[in-house]
């Protein structure tokens, strides 16, 4: 497969064209950026350990039976996706209250949920990606009470499949965001799943082992994405 155009660039991410018009090739760079663009930087070897642990992640969802926009690798850092229409919710499953929840609402940093709390935000740099309920969805027409449903369900499953395999891996998966995309008439699970877009505790120290150290200055960025990928993707290490 051959790489085209530029179609996107993105915060993290950039999305070229390729000579098969079904076929995208997602490039996950080095750079960083938190609240809104305000802050930013690089990271040495970022994009190479998020790419990894996405293409890992996605491949144990297929195998699990969930469709995912992921076709294989085009090189370390760059994933072969399918062209997808991206449904602009930012769908959150939180499994420990972190971040943005304990600003909104009386919840404690580490407050364990009994039962997964799903948000979903509406995706927009220009409103702020406000949370969304069903009827505000339906007025944007962006989604049918069904589509809710599906992504409700599928979101909710996503959760339980990678909760369970983190579990194993020592790690608490506090929280993260998923996209979903409309592909020959099915939702599909799209973007990424990464340090960039989930909240990775260890277990036995509760140390942030994602974004949340670039964030808040919590230490070495590159050494806690490497950290994170030699548990999550221990055969890169490997020779
Ligand atoms: O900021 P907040 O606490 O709402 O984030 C919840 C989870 O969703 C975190 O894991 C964060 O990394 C992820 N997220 C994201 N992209 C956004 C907003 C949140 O990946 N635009």
């Amino acid at each position: 497969i051959q790489i085209k155009e530029e179609l996107y660039s993105g915060k993290a991410k950039t999305i070229y064209t390729t000579n098969d018009p079904e076929v995208l090739v997602s490039h996950f760079r080095d750079s960083l950026t938190a609240f809104d663009g305000k802050k930013k930087s690089e990271a040495e070897k970022k994009g190479y350990y998020n790419a990894q642990i996405s293409r890992k992640l996605f491949e144990m969802l297929e195998d699990e039976g969930i469709n995912t926009h992921y076709l294989g690798m085009f090189d370390d850092e760059r994933m072969l996706v399918e062209k997808v229409e991206i449904i602009p919710i930012e769908v959150i499953p939180r499994n420990i209250a972190a971040g943005s929840i304990t600003r909104k609402y009386p919840f404690n940093e580490g407050d364990e949920f009994k039962v997964p709390v799903l948000v979903m935000d509406y995706k927009s740099d220009e409103y702020g990606d406000p949370m969304l309920n069903e009827d505000i969805a339906l007025a944007l027409g962006i989604a049918t009470s069904e589509d809710i449903a599906k992504i409700r369900e599928l979101a909710l499953n996503i959760n339980s499949i990678l909760t369970t395999y983190m579990e194993k891996q020592g790690l608490l998966l506090v929280d993260f965001k998923l996209e979903f995309g409309w592909a020959n008439g099915e939702i599909v699970l799209a973007d990424e799943i990464s340090c960039d877009t989930c909240r990775f505790w260890d277990a036995g120290t509760r140390e942030s082992l994602d974004k949340d150290v670039f964030r808040f200055n919590k230490g070495d960025v590159s050494g806690t994405y490497e950290k994170l990928a030699r548990r999550l993707v221990p055969e890169i290490f490997q020779n």
